[in-house]
């Protein structure tokens, strides 16, 4: 399908975001690398300068073609998008010291074109350092808010707009009126898309693909890799279709049986023993990491082998969505916070000679959900929150060392170390606990910039001893500890979901680390967070009483001394702890 609308991606986290929404509003839009030529661009309606964390005066900062502006093509700079139009036509950006980070109200000043039917004062969410502080020859200012006088700016004879806010985000009320106005009335946008219309002709893409070969797929359970697996079982017949599901003993409570019961003619690959041993010494997050992504390959090479998959007749599928296919190409910038084991090197052979089929790989989760739906897929199946491919591993902290905790002004730290996210690097810090909730969640930051050694705050909520007297030892992955988390992650999904709490939060990690007392030599943390995407993420209060339960429940469990609550939020903790 040609889009309508190109998301031109300067580097931000928001540009997909940009591109679900106005898929939301049922048009089809793409994202493409900010420097696309308008040679590639100009059958599109309308083009989206996403924002960025970049300055338009830093040398490796991301540009657009300049013939963008003249082309006649409507164009919408958010953000960073704004500052990068204002800069190529002349305007003035003015480098910023301190920025502008959260909700800010919008004087409206003119209510037409993108703001049509938008009055008076209005919430928005601002994230930028620089400002324009000049508007280009020809532009109107159409808004401002008390520290950024030109907080939207147009020249509607040239179709170019521009708002310093995001428009994207849920914490805009007025967002999508300005990504409708701009789609429909600017653009003159005509809906052409809605996903579930699309599962017969994906299916005949799946048809054409694969000619007479069959597909077989590594199933993991999740959303992904399930309804890429279903397509091909509906568009090929299952004589065409054969799944492999690969049991590595880090998975969930009841994970293994779930995927029997959901997938019958699914064939599992027990490796249980095999990734224990081969994590049994290690302790740091990316050996774990490296570990598994190798074993992976060993044990995936090994059925394609047993199985004559790599034979000329088979091809693989693959459940990649469309943010894996631009993050593999597009986002080189982007430091290596975590290595993700997606890609895996014994199947290189097969992508190489083109033998590799991915049906998603033009959709966004929501609309991988909204096709499972369509054919009928279990809920329990699709609405699963997210899982981490190595699973209860990066779930299950290890330790070098043998300590007590430091007391200090604001509390305890506790020397395990977790990884957390600084600007675009990784830290790998241990963690501060403290012994009440905070009056507010301001207090969480404060504590964390006070204290730069530690990377995260966690709330002793319960530990069978003072606080004083809990140590760390050393800890490895062993099955008797990854037994404990599996107890504590199986108990705390139970809870969650009687509570009808699961719907209401985006993932529950929960996680193990080798902080106790006497004989038992583990805490539980519980990490509820909220989410669009898990590229940043805010933890999650959850009702007292339901918190009182778990822990009631945790408690119980023989080996366990704690139970603590990350506060943390995603920067600068991560979401998973490793
Ligand atoms: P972090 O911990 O980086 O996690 O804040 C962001 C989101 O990514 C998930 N995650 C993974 N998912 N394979 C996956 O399929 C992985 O190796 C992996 N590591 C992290 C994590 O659960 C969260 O939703």
């Amino acid at each position: 399908m040609t889009p309508q609308i190109t998301v031109l991606d300067a580097g931000g986290q928001y540009c997909h975001l940009i591109a679900r929404k106005v898929r939301d509003l049922g048009i089809y839009a793409e994202v493409a690398p900010s420097e696309t030529p308008v040679s590639l661009l100009c059958d599109r309606k309308g083009v989206i300068i996403s924002g960025g964390p970049a300055s338009v005066y830093d040398p490796a900062s991301p540009t657009i073609d300049p013939a963008l502006l003249t082309s006649g093509i409507p164009v919408l700079g958010i953000c960073y998008g704004q500052q990068l139009m204002a800069h190529a036509l002349g305007g003035h950006v003015k480098k910023g010291d301190r920025g502008e980070y959260g909700l800010a109200l919008l004087d409206i000043i003119h209510s037409d074109t993108i703001l049509h039917g938008i009055e008076g004062r209005q919430q928005v969410w601002m994230s930028h350092r620089d400002v324009v502080a000049a508007v280009p020859d020809g532009f109107d200012v159409l808004a401002s808010t008390e520290t950024c006088a030109i907080a939207a700016m147009s020249s509607p004879q040239r179709g170019l707009f521009a708002v310093q806010f995001h428009p994207e985000v849920a914490h805009t009320p007025c967002g999508l009126t300005i990504l409708r106005n701009f789609l429909f009335d600017v653009c003159g946008c005509e809906k052409d898309w809605d996903p579930a219309g699309q599962v017969e002709a994906v299916e005949n893409q799946i048809r054409a693909a694969t000619g007479n070969r069959n597909v077989f797929f590594f199933v993991s359970g999740g959303v992904d890799s399930s309804v890429a697996y279903t397509l091909c079982l509906k568009a090929l017949g299952p004589e065409r279709v054969h799944g492999t599901y690969v049991d590595t003993g880090l998975m969930r409570e009841g994970e293994t049986e779930f995927v029997r019961h959901n997938f019958k003619a699914i064939q599992i690959a027990d490796a249980r023993n095999e990734f224990l041993s081969a994590l049994a010494a290690a302790t740091d997050p990316e050996q774990k990491r490296h570990i598994i992504g190798e074993k992976f390959v060993d044990v995936q090479q090994r059925v394609l082998e047993s199985e004559h998959f790599l034979d000329a007749n088979w091809i693989l599928g693959q459940g990649t969505i469309y943010p894996d296919t631009i993050e593999s190409g597009g986002t080189a910038k982007a430091d290596l916070i975590k290595t993700h084991h997606n890609r895996v090197a014994g199947i290189q052979r097969l992508i190489e000679e083109g033998r590799i089929i991915e049906p998603l790989s033009s959709f966004y989760k929501d609309e991988v959900r909204a096709i499972g739906r369509q054919m009928g897929l279990a809920p329990e199946l699709l609405d699963r929150q997210p899982f981490p491919g190595p699973g209860l591993a990066i779930r299950c902290l290890c330790s070098d060392i043998s300590s007590g905790l430091e007391k200090t002004a604001d509390g305890y730290i506790i020397p395990v170390r977790s990884v957390g996210v600084q600007g675009d690097s990784r830290t790998y810090r241990p963690v501060l606990a403290i012994e009440e909730f905070p009056a507010t969640d301001e207090d969480v930051p404060r504590l964390i910039n006070k204290l730069d050694q530690v990377n995260r705050v966690v709330v002793a909520v319960w530990t069978a001893v003072p606080i004083q007297e809990m140590r760390v030892e050393p800890a490895t992955l062993t099955a008797d500890r990854l037994n404990l988390l599996r107890r504590a992650d199986a108990i705390v999904r139970k809870l969650t979901k009687q509570a009808a709490y699961d719907a209401l939060i985006w993932q529950f990690p929960v996680v193990l680390i080798p902080c106790g007392a006497l004989n038992d030599h583990n805490s539980v943390v519980l990490r509820p967070i909220h989410s669009v995407d898990g590229m940043t993420a805010n933890a999650v209060r959850m009702p007292a009483d339901l918190l009182k339960t778990m822990t009631a429940e945790l408690r119980e469990i023989k080996g366990i001394a704690g139970v603590f609550y990350d506060l943390t939020n995603k920067p600068p903790g991560t979401i998973e702890w490793e």
